[in-house]
């Protein structure tokens, strides 16, 4: 298994990155707090698909005692977007409208140039207010939204990151991000832009707070050499609260735009992508009389996945199709015709309010 913010391979053992990374599984206690300030579960914490967390606990002491906290997430523009980036995004809006907060939403065009080769800075910057698009499309508030350009807003970014670089050792950000001698000098200050958003909100209002960030847990090393600044700098430490990863639709991994045929993004057309769920991975057997006899494995199935984490919100529902999978009494032929109907429904409808944010993107920018 790897897991860092620029690889993820393997079966990912969420159990031992809890221990690796140190971070804290979230407790019933942790779920039921929650609650109490937003009047109910969401699905994605009822599910377990945020599952590890630094801080939220305090986060909430201090929200109890009138203390607000900031919303801080990002995309990496390499691509078009994909519907596992939606994941951390939609449960970060729910958190927004429940919590009554900010959130600050970070482009890194100049992080996807620097880690790739054969990337083109235009291309990224161009990739960034592309993928903006999706954002917005989500139903962000605009009052209370407000999303950075890396490259184009530097100047707001810069002087904070001078004061992490200048803490951080280039011993502590090897032995953070395994960098070698022939990483570039890009890739080595990146680490100290990203960690910028955590403090930003100081600059601009005045007021110290903390940044909750939900975030996949690839992004997870960044946050320890930001936490281990922050206090040096008279910032709170910036709290985390991590998301499992959508996977694709082939066998195991995550759902990765290097793998295009696996993964479903946000542009995708009906016909793509009924190909693509066609061509599924599932937990069948080979054939309908053996799959009615023994019944199939819902664990192992790329299309459950689905359901369970952006296609099926009735509890009851799901579990129905779970049972039915179980004991033979569905086929994936069904599952995978049901979820491509859910996809390009969610899709036809995302794919409007994109086209309508193009007239909104400018509202945005966190210097308009
Ligand atoms: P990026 O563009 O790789 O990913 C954007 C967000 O999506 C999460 N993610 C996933 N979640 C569920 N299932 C998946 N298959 C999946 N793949 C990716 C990522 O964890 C991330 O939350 N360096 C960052 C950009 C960034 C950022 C941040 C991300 C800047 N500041 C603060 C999170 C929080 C990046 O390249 O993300």
């Amino acid at each position: 298994m790897v897991v860092t913010p620029w690889e993820v391979r393997g079966k990912v053992d969420y159990e031992r990155l809890i221990r690796e990374f140190g971070t804290q599984p979230i407790s019933e206690e942790l779920i039921r707090r929650m609650s109490d300030n937003t009047g109910e579960v969401h699905l994605q914490l009822r599910r377990r698909l945020f599952f590890s967390h630094r801080d939220l606990d305090t986060v909430l002491d201090l929200y109890e005692k009138g203390i607000k906290f900031v919303l801080y997430t990002g995309r990496g523009p390499s691509g078009p977007v994909h519907i596992g980036h939606l994941v951390p995004w939609i449960f970060t809006k729910y958190l927004q409208e429940k919590f009554g907060t900010r959130l600050y939403f970070q482009m890194t065009d100049d992080e996807k140039f620097v880690v790739d080769d054969q990337a083109k800075l235009a291309d990224t910057t161009k990739m960034a207010y592309d993928n903006a698009l999706d954002l917005i499309a989500l139903g962000f508030k605009l009052e209370d939204t407000f999303i950075i350009y890396d490259v184009e807003d530097i100047d707001l970014l810069y002087d904070i990151a001078l004061e992490v670089a200048k803490r951080i050792t280039l011993s502590t950000a090897r032995a953070t991000f395994g960098f070698q001698d022939s990483t570039n000098l890009g890739w080595v200050f990146y680490p100290a832009v990203q960690a910028v958003p955590c403090f930003i909100h100081m600059k601009l209002t005045g007021e110290n707070v903390p940044a909750l960030i939900p975030a996949a847990i690839d992004q997870d090393p960044y946050w320890r050499i930001t936490r281990d600044i922050a206090p040096k700098l008279g910032y709170f430490k910036p709290a985390q609260i991590h998301n499992r990863f959508l996977p694709g639709l082939g066998i195991g991994g995550k759902m990765s735009a290097s793998e295009p045929d696996t993964a479903i993004f946000t542009t995708d057309d009906p016909e793509t992508v009924k190909r693509k769920v066609w061509n599924a991975f599932t937990g069948g057997r080979g054939t309908v009389a053996e799959q009615r006899k023994l019944g199939a494995t819902p664990d192992i199935c790329s299309v459950y996945q689905y359901f369970l984490y952006l296609f099926e919100e009735n509890d009851k529902k799901l579990e129905e199709r779970e049972r039915q999978c179980r004991t033979g009494g569905v086929f994936c032929g069904d599952c995978k015709k049901d979820l491509t109907e859910r996809i390009v429904k969610f899709l036809s409808d995302h794919q409007k309010k994109r086209e309508k944010a193009r007239s909104t993107i400018g509202k945005y920018h966190i210097k308009r």
